[in-house]
């Protein structure tokens, strides 16, 4: 089995790979491959070993069917993503509170009086842990978030007014479209690391779904470094991680 250990190190190996890779294809072999894969589209096999790699493209939003579809036949696994932060951290302002669970709740008892951020607009709650990010109705992320220490408001760092799908749609949604618009899910859900699940819910064969790793690489390698990488320090949360990613 491999392990997660020297996951940070491997993501900015990878970074870097993909720079140098990226800065030395010529645009016309590009251009080429991209209208060959346009017209042909992958073959079964290579588009399985792309999602086993955890690099699928972003699919038709058809093709995946939400975590939820998962639980019943897979129990152990639902229990265990669901009790995450990844299941929870991206939820509804309007949304009944999370029973049992005061985490998800904390945002409720700001002091919403005095806060730039205009409770009635908010439609969106990020994060459980350090920080609050809101996201408003139209889907622009307000500029001022919430820190959970202090208790104090901060100017965001970065991007600012932007769209939420569209901007951190592709680390905080699943099943995010082409024109990061449209999204399946709220949050990180089974199919943001093994890929759409459509069919694989009606086949119930393992050939409909990926498994990251699978293919061969450290699974961190592909999969977790697409979100956990050196940008933001979003590598910090993988850093000493050993081990599967589902608990045995
Ligand atoms: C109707 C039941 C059913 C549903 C719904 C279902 N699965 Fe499965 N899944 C199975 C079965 C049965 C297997 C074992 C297949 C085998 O070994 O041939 C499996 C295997 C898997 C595997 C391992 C594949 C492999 O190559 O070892 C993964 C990953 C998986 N499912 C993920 C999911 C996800 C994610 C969802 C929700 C989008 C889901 N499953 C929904 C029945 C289901
Ligand atoms: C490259 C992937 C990526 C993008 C893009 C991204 N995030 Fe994140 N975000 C993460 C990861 C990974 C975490 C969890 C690890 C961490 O907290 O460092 C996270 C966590 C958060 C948290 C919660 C921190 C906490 O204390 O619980 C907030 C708030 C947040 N992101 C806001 C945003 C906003 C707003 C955007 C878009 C403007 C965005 N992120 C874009 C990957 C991303
Ligand atoms: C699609 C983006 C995405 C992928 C892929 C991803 N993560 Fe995460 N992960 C997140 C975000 C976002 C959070 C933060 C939620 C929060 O705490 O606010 C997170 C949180 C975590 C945490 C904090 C604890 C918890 O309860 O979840 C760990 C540990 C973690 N991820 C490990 C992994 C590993 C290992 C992989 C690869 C197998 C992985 N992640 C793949 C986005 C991702
Ligand atoms: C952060 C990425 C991530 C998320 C989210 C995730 N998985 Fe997995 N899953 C993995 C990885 C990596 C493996 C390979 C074995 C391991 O590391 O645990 C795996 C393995 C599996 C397997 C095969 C187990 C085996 O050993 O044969 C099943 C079934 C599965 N996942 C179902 C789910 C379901 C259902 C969900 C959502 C409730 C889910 N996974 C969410 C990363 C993820």
């Amino acid at each position: 089995m491999r392990t997660f250990s020297s996951a940070w190190g491997v993501c900015r190996a990878l970074r870097r790979r993909a720079r140098r890779v990226s800065a030395f294809v010529p645009a016309t072999v590009l251009l080429a491959c991209l209208l060959a894969a346009a017209l042909s589209g992958p073959s079964p096999a290579a588009r399985r070993n792309a999602r086993d790699e955890g690099m699928f493209a972003a699919a038709p939003q058809a093709d995946y069917a939400g975590s939820a579809a998962c639980r019943d036949c897979h129990e152990r696994e639902y229990a265990h993503w669901s009790g995450g932060t990844k299941a929870r951290f991206v939820r509804r302002a309007d949304a009944p509170p999370p029973p049992g669970d005061p985490s998800g709740d904390v945002w409720r008892d700001i002091d919403w009086t005095r806060a730039p951020v205009d409770r009635e607009r908010v439609l969106l709650v990020v994060g459980l842990r350090r920080r609050l990010a809101f996201v408003a109705r139209g889907w622009t992320v307000f500029g001022q978030e919430y820190r959970l220490d202090t208790h104090t408001w901060q100017p965001r760092k970065g991007w600012r007014g932007q769209d939420y799908r569209m901007r951190c749609g592709p680390c905080h949604l699943t099943g995010v479209d082409r024109d990061g618009l449209a999204f399946r899910e709220l949050g990180v859900g089974c199919e943001a690391c093994h890929g759409p699940g459509g069919r694989h819910c009606a086949s119930a064969a393992a050939a409909d779904i990926g498994v990251p790793g699978r293919a061969g690489s450290d699974p961190a390698l592909a999969t977790c470094c697409r979100c956990h990488n050196d940008r933001n320090r979003h590598d910090r949360a993988i850093q000493g991680w050993a081990g599967p990613y589902h608990p045995l």
